[in-house]
């Protein structure tokens, strides 16, 4: 029997997270047990609101959201509202949906609570890691029993888009990201990083936005109205036509690891000085560590894209395959 894998989704909605939301709710392989949210692209209660917009959109107003971390463990808190706008969705000043407000627990009590109850659950986050990160300061042991946790964050041999070497998720809290990755070396475990070394490849089009509209007016308008900022901004600093959208391709991932390869290596973050944020990933085991990460570095983006049309806006894999061929 094809059971559904249960996942719990942290994230920072932020443009791209309300991407691979959609993504996560149209997938049927996954059942999304909730959300929590934590300080990264925009404030938390913003990146509540959005995601409140995105389950309305979804038609999921069922599933739980949790408010979590407000700032980083250490850092100073520094949003990415340059990138993905004040209100967290390009200024598209979509209405949030009245009356909805987060669960009253925390994101990381609520966590704690499930990591100890829930024996077959795994964790999809597309933020800054420090939700995780206090639970795991709560108690060390607290994710032994996680099935599987995959992070959109870091980079390897691609460069940084919050400094030459520092990916935002892990540059935003350093220290979080160097808890979670050495906490899972000291349990044993593996997180499976979906870096920008494979994110980059993903860049949704003004092409391929245009087709989603064709095929489901409803969800591409949103979209369309959510990614004009990203474009400009995309535009502006990288001359990309179009936008990188890095969180979807960790659902996609999740649901079929082998949309990307990748190493196996010990890997921990830099959480001071020039480098700060920095992944270290060592593949040469200079420190003979155990490994503890699974470094996403190559993807199958054509295969991605068809998954994310098909899937969100629907109509015929024959036709978007063409589509994305003629590209
Ligand atoms: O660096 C890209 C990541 O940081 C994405 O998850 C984006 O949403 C931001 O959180
Ligand atoms: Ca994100």
């Amino acid at each position: 029997m094809n059971t559904r894998q249960k996942v719990i989704i942290d994230c920072d909605p932020g443009i791209d997270d309300s991407l691979a939301l959609m993504y996560a709710l149209s997938s049927e392989e996954l059942e999304v047990v909730a959300i929590t949210i934590v300080c990264g692209n925009v404030p938390v209660e913003l990146g509540v609101q959005n995601t409140f917009k995105v389950l309305q959109l979804m038609d999921r107003m069922d599933i739980k959201v949790y408010a979590g971390e407000t700032k980083p463990l250490v850092r100073e808190y520094v949003s990415a509202q340059d990138t993905h706008g004040m209100d967290g969705l390009g200024e598209s000043q979509i209405e949030a949906p009245k009356g909805y407000v987060a669960e009253v627990i925390s994101a990381a009590e609520y966590l704690y609570q499930t990591f100890k109850t829930e024996k077959d659950i795994s964790i999809i986050a597309l933020g800054p890691l420090t939700n995780l990160a206090k639970v795991i300061e709560r108690d060390p042991l607290a994710l032994k029993n996680v099935n599987r946790l995959v992070s959109m964050g870091g980079n390897y041999k691609s460069f940084g888009n919050c400094s030459p070497v520092a990916e935002y998720n892990y540059w935003c809290d350093p220290d979080a990201a160097k808890i979670v990755y050495e906490n899972f070396a000291e349990l044993g475990k593996k997180v499976e990083m979906v870096g920008l070394d494979v994110t980059r490849e993903i860049v949704l089009t003004p092409n391929i936005l245009a087709y989603t509209k064709r095929i489901n007016k409803e969800r591409g308008s949103f979209v369309e109205k959510i990614v004009q900022f990203y474009f400009d901004f995309h535009w502006e600093y990288e001359k990309i036509i179009g936008c990188v959208i890095n969180d979807p391709l960790a659902v996609a991932y999740f649901i079929d690891p082998t949309i990307c390869s990748g190493i196996e290596a010990y890997t921990t973050v830099e959480t001071q000085g020039l480098s700060i944020g920095q992944t270290i990933v060592d593949e040469m085991k200079f420190w003979k560590k155990d490994s503890n990460a699974y470094v996403c570095t190559s993807v199958y983006g054509m295969y991605f894209m068809e998954e994310f049309i098909y899937r969100i806006f629907g109509g015929e894999q024959q036709e978007i395959h063409k589509m994305l061929g003629q590209l």
